[in-house]
């Protein structure tokens, strides 16, 4: 199908009794419902034993813990759309049960809210049953294990559906302040003179989570900090940040400029990445006692590209920091021979979740008869409110319409692989560190040579 995108007339989501469905995708469907967004039967498929209203308690618990509350008329809608279908993923019985659920639908969304060791053996039954005819699908990152397994998860995809028809889900390109990063550099003349080598010192970009893993054990043991977090959503950050100005005259553009950073971002050299992995991990249920999977990462990026080259790209990412943020931190260098301006040179911060902030950094007389400086920050700040299109509302809603633009391709996909091939698995030793700490302090000595990780709008204050 899709030469003439149709709006998919069923959504069906596989793992529909796990935690993706009940953190995210019920208060996706609410919302959505709210904003006039979903009017199609909605069919959950698990293995769980379960009945359509045991299905029905789920979303309204979920809703009340994730979805800001249960909305009585959106939720009474939702409960007329809702179907349910149980059974194994590899009993074709399941599938052929999906499609009698189906009922008339020829233009079905399926959404893989499930392992990813499955979705070989469900693309297949789809298939088999009829289910994926005229259809789409939806799923959800890591693609695949590494470069290797990307191509192959891709080769069985496209054996079944159209690249078209094929939506990769890395949910923080629909992420509001992500997408504001792309508006920003791109709709004010006063950023584009500065946003390169010559101003920009280095980029830090820190995704630090104050929780551990959550239970999600089993799953972490597959993929580790680089491949949950690092491979996908913080590349796309720093694709954000440093793609080329995209033509506005053609629908792809923008993840074409995305590709082209990831392709021109040097694959990762063993040191450059720092692993940590916080104490008590191997406690965790579902986490074997001698794992090597790594809860924290930090990494130091070069870009080779006319406009970036020199200029460090660090990210850093885990479980059990000291706080929960998401920041971005761009240096811009110090003004020459100067005594004005010593300590904390300029920079822009945007602080991407939990609250919406940007800030400029600059340095001002300090009142008084001397002539010196200090740091002001002028900040914008944004709230966000329960009306904000939430990252999976925006993205279910655009493959509901035949709409990828917001979803991962598969060549930036594999340009992300490619980047952090050379240091997956033990290739760099594992430390340890204390929860609640900024993890393994060799993680400070990748950021030296540029004053080290600056201060994040949740630390105490004091200049760095
Ligand atoms: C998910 C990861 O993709 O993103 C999780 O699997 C992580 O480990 C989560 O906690 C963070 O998403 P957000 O939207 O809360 O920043």
């Amino acid at each position: 199908m899709s030469d003439t995108p149709v709006h998919s007339d069923a959504l069906v989501f596989l793992g529909a009794t796990g935690d993706l469905a009940y953190k995210k995708i019920f208060p996706a469907l609410q919302s959505m419902i709210r904003h006039g967004h979903l009017d199609v039967p909605v069919i959950g498929v698990a293995k769980a034993g379960w009945n359509l209203d045991q299905f029905r308690d789920r979303a309204k618990a979920s809703l009340a813990e994730h979805g800001g509350g249960v909305d009585a008329d959106a939720f009474a809608k939702l409960l007329t759309l809702l179907r349910y279908v149980d059974g194994d993923y590899n009993d074709a019985a399941t599938f052929v049960a999906l499609r009698r659920e189906l009922r008339d639908s020829q233009h079905p969304l399926h959404y893989l809210a499930i392992p990813q060791t499955l979705f070989a053996t469900v693309v297949e039954q789809l298939d088999r049953s009829g289910s994926a005819k005229g259809a789409r699908v939806v799923l959800e990152k890591p693609f695949g294990r590494d470069l290797e397994s990307a191509k192959k998860l891709n080769e069985i995809l496209l054996k079944v559906f159209d690249e078209a028809d094929i939506f990769r889900i890395d949910h923080y390109l629909g992420k509001e302040a992500v997408q504001n990063l792309i508006v920003l550099r791109f709709a004010n003349s006063f950023l584009e003179p500065i946003w390169n080598r010559r101003y920009v010192e280095s980029v830090q970009i820190t995704m630090a989570e104050q929780f551990g893993v959550q239970g999600r054990g089993s799953f972490y043991e597959e993929t580790g900090a680089i491949r949950d977090v690092v491979q996908n959503h913080l590349l796309q950050i720093i694709g954000c940040l440093a793609m080329e100005p995209p033509a506005t005259t053609y629908h792809e553009a923008v993840r074409d400029e995305l590709v082209k950073v990831f392709r021109q971002t040097k694959p990762l050299e063993p040191g450059a990445l720092v692993r940590g992995q916080f104490r008590g991990y191997t406690q965790e249920p579902g986490v074997a006692p001698d794992s090597k999977v790594e809860t924290f990462a930090a990494v130091r990026l070069a870009i080779a590209s006319w406009r970036w080259d020199g200029v460090p790209f660090f990210i850093r990412t885990g479980k059990c920091l000291p706080l929960t943020t998401n920041e971005v931190i761009v240096k811009l260098k110090r003004p020459p021979v100067t005594t004005l301006a010593t300590g904390q040179g300029n920079y822009f911060r945007f602080e991407l979740s939990p609250d919406v902030r940007i800030a400029l950094g600059m340095r001002i007389k300090k009142p008084g008869e001397a002539m010196v400086s200090e740091l002001s920050e002028l900040s914008f700040v944004h709230y966000p409110s329960n009306d904000d299109m939430d990252a999976y509302e925006r993205l279910l809603g655009d493959a509901m319409l035949g709409d990828a633009i917001l979803f991962a391709r598969q060549d930036a996909v594999e340009a992300c692989w490619k980047i952090v091939q050379p240091v997956l698995g033990d290739v760099v030793p594992l430390e340890q560190y204390d929860p609640g700490s900024w993890g393994p302090s060799a993680a400070e000595k990748l950021t030296t040579d540029v004053g080290g990780w600056s201060r994040l709008s949740g630390e105490k204050s004091g200049e760095k």
